[in-house]
């Protein structure tokens, strides 16, 4: 090795940590967003980070590119550790090109993707660019179509993460699209496949870049952002927070944590938290954080769809997917949007096997000319597919209401769940008691001195009928109506035996899943 070979290794080190240049890097921390490198370093375990493809540059001349080839190419990956488990982690370079997608950015990111894959770890997404490179045309277009499939050849196998620290337009909004979870930095990051001044241009409509597809709008409105972080050193540590629940691969178990809260603890709060009447609402989170093993709890999509509860906690130590519906937020009904990230949530359990428990108190599916002519029947059906499919155990705990379709929807006995509990508070019914009062004795009602006082009676009595968990006990849909300072205990001792369980669904090259 000569002395002027070191050398040169040295300065083309140095050139490729040097990004886009001063300038574009002033300019990246004037915005408040960090640089790739500086992402990197952030993330993951000190010292950890072996670079790949730090030399590629891309290959075009047109548009005067031959004078602006920056080595990396406007993407950094490579290998690193997140507490000590093994990742592969890409991070577009905005000072390079705006982070633009060409056929070089393409083939490093791909490599990784294939990497990862076999390797069987989880690969990390840290995404800032302008799309595709408008200069290379069809190149970088084809590399989109390379890396999508690896996406999705990856789903389900490995934990595919994305971060959104910058714009995000073009065919750079459907790689995060195919990833497990996307985590959005407020202010600083937005997805649009098609910038404001397009969107004038075809409908006229005037919007601004925030406002099209700003980190609160994929968190509130449109379900493709599953989390939100005030800022970038945030939405890193929520990377490092999300990983601490998923396995490396689907052969793979989540990480055991040390219990931190006694297996046998009775929670007497859980015997005030539902409330006696019928439609006064309560928060099923303070539910569920009494259950779960203490601050364990970690809330998927928490502000998108909030009549329903997802996320990942811990049971003695062991990692748990909670569904829940959410009284506090339109009484907790089943609509469109919530069945989507129900549906959404389960698969990604049963993917990473992860065992389900289900905490159900919702009046039904959500009436309306809206919801049906939205298509609220297939929306609905793919709740129902999901836990169907899903082959992990499952455990059901009625709380209050669980009415008509949506007893059956959320995690019903004879939908394949394993275990399926109820307070004594449980209401299990085809329908709420007025309504059914009204179809059921509509002559009587219509013939009666005194409708109100008959209404009432008839009210009563179907409440005395069906609004307790016993009928459905005496028939076996309900294994057992547990006192609920006791859900905690008995969910774990259940969690224990199902821990064995193995179910196979029958061969076939995919299912059908409702879209
Ligand atoms: C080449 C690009 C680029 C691109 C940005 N740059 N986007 N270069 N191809 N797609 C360059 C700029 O020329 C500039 O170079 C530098 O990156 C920074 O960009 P600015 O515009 O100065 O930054 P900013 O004002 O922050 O705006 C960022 C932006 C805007 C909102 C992303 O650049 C933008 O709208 N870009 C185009 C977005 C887009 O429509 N992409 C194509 C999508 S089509 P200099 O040298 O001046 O620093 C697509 C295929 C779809 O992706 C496939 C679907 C499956």
């Amino acid at each position: 090795m000569t002395d002027h070979q070191l050398a040169k290794l040295q300065r083309l080190k140095e050139e490729a940590l040097q990004g886009g240049g001063e300038a574009r890097v002033a300019r990246q921390h004037e915005l408040g967003k960090w640089t790739a490198r500086e992402r990197i370093d952030h993330l993951l375990d000190a010292g950890s980070f072996q670079e790949l493809g730090m030399f590629v540059k891309h290959q075009i001349a047109d548009f005067g590119m031959d004078k602006k080839r920056y080595a990396g190419d406007a993407v950094i990956t490579g290998l690193g550790a997140i507490a000590g488990r093994q990742v592969a982690v890409y991070a577009q370079d905005f000072t390079v090109l705006g982070g633009s997608f060409s056929q070089m950015h393409a083939r490093k990111i791909v490599t990784l993707q294939d990497m990862a894959l076999e390797a069987g770890v989880p690969i990390i997404g840290l995404m800032d660019s302008g799309g595709a490179r408008i200069q290379e045309g069809i190149r970088g277009l084809a590399g989109y179509g390379a890396m999508f499939s690896r996406n999705v050849l990856s789903s389900g196998v490995i934990p595919q993460i994305s971060l959104m620290m910058g714009p995000s337009a073009g065919g750079s909004v459907y790689a995060p699209a195919l990833t497990d979870f996307v985590i959005m930095v407020k202010d600083t990051s937005t997805m649009f496949l098609t910038g404001p001044d397009v969107v004038e241009a075809v409908t006229g409509e005037q919007v601004s870049t925030e406002e099209l597809g700003g980190a609160m709008v994929h968190n509130t409105r449109s379900g493709v952002a599953h989390f939100l972080a005030a800022d970038e050193a945030g939405a890193l540590a929520m990377v490092r927070l999300l990983l601490d629940y998923l396995p490396q691969n689907n052969t793979d178990d989540p990480p055991l944590a040390s219990a931190n809260d006694p297996a046998t603890r009775q929670e007497p709060a859980l015997l005030h938290m539902v409330p006696a009447t019928d439609d006064q609402p309560y928060d099923v989170k303070q539910v569920l954080q009494a259950v779960v093993d203490q601050g364990s709890f970690l809330q998927v999509q928490p502000y998108f769809a909030r009549n329903a509860v997802v996320g990942f906690a811990r049971m003695a130590g062991h990692v748990v997917g909670l569904i829940a519906n959410q009284p506090a937020f339109l009484a907790g009904v089943l609509d469109i949007d919530a069945s989507d990230k129900i549906a959404h949530f389960i698969r990604i359990c049963d993917a990473f096997n992860i065992p389900l428990l289900t905490f159900v108190d919702t009046p039904g599916f959500l009436p309306g000319v809206n919801q049906e002519h939205s298509g609220v029947i297939r929306h609905g059906a793919k709740i129902i597919y999901a836990y169907v499919e899903a082959t992990v155990p499952k455990i059901s705990v009625i709380l209050r209401k669980a009415m008509g379709g949506a007893y059956i929807a959320m995690s019903s006995r004879e939908m394949r769940s394993d275990l399926a509990l109820a307070w004594p508070s449980a209401q299990i019914a085809v329908m709420g008691a007025e309504g059914a009062v009204r179809i059921l004795h509509r002559r009587d009602l219509a013939q009666a001195e005194d409708p109100a006082r008959l209404e009432a009676d008839f009210v009563q009595a179907y409440r005395e009928k069906f609004f307790n968990p016993y009928v459905a006990a005496e028939l076996g849909f309900i294994d057992d109506v547990i006192d609920p300072r006791e859900t905690r205990p008995r969910l774990i001792k259940a969690l224990a035996f199902l821990r064995s369980k193995v179910q196979q669904n029958p061969p076939k090259k995919h299912g059908l899943m409702p879209v």
